[in-house]
């Protein structure tokens, strides 16, 4: 299958064309893709038509996959799928503007996920965009004393403070004693050497990370603050605008991502994600 790679918008997005995932992938494929996939952070394939047990097997070919730790949105006849469906299909809670914040996937776990791979099932015509940033130039693009400031520093992640937020709006379940006892503080480094590129990024999100560690709570959040600020500049965001039968596959050490806003009354918007597990992320690294 020759497959062709167009860079789109931002530097760190291409489109992939000529691949038909309902169809089995030769070796020199996936290759290609997995390469394509190193050199911009984000892939597009747009227009494919393809079954649970498809989507399981693409994303197979770049890792195993992980569980979310929130089974109401996992799919029962396949729980590797992660259904974000305002209209709870496949017999899932309904979610309701779900990742309307800036946030890579799942940095509250020890080993963060390699990336995720989201399929477009029902999209609204209005609205339900997906904004991706690109860590790499966000970190890049910080002056020499925010660098030095952040050098070697390492940042406390958990689910818990995001998921009460939810809770307490009326947008999840209250927790399960088994969530609460999962729900650890893990560290990360706030500048990552990517373990595949060798490159530095930024990895500090809204949704999950709560603090610098050896910082004082107010300055730490004025940190975090400012750093949220800087990598949600337009010059580092692509945005996505769905269509039904695409697919995006995001690296999620070096991007973050955010949903837009639409009218859930009106359409419905589902969409099936699946997660690659990671590796624990490296040590801090001088800046
Ligand atoms: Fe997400």
């Amino acid at each position: 299958m020759a497959i062709s790679v167009r860079e789109i918008g931002k530097t760190f997005v291409a489109e992939v064309e000529g691949v038909d995932l309902s169809r089995p992938l030769d070796a020199e494929t996936v290759a290609a893709i997995r390469q394509a996939w190193w050199d911009h952070s984000i892939l597009v394939l747009r227009g494919q038509s393809i079954t649970e047990e498809q989507h399981i097997a693409f994303t197979r070919h770049f890792g195993e996959l992980q569980d979310h730790s929130v089974k109401d949105w996992l799919l029962p006849a396949h729980p590797e799928i992660l259904v974000l469906s305002n209209r709870g299909r496949g017999g899932v809670k309904p979610l309701d503007n779900g990742g309307a914040y800036w946030h890579s996937d799942m940095t509250y776990e020890a080993e963060p996920p390699m990336g995720s791979i989201l399929h477009g099932l029902t999209v609204p015509p209005d609205g339900g965009d997906t904004l991706y940033t690109d860590m790499y130039a966000a970190y890049e693009a910080l002056d020499d004393e925010t660098k030095k400031l952040i050098e070697g520093r390492m940042a406390i992640h958990n689910y818990r403070h995001r998921y009460m937020k939810m809770a307490e709006g009326g947008k999840r379940s209250a927790p399960t004693a088994e969530q609460l006892a999962g729900w650890r503080d893990v560290e990360h480094p706030i500048v990552l050497k990517h373990p595949d590129s060798g490159r530095k990024a930024l990895f500090v999100n809204e949704g999950f990370t709560v603090a610098v560690k050896g910082l004082a709570a107010d300055e730490s959040e004025a940190l975090l603050a400012r750093l949220y600020a800087h990598c949600v500049q337009p010059q580092f965001i692509h945005a996505h605008k769905w269509s039904p039968g695409d697919i995006v596959m995001w690296d999620n050490r070096c991007t973050m991502h955010c949903a837009t806003q639409y009218d859930v009354s009106k359409y419905e918007r589902t969409m099936h994600r699946t997660t690659i597990k990671g590796a624990a992320l490296c040590q801090a690294v001088a800046a």
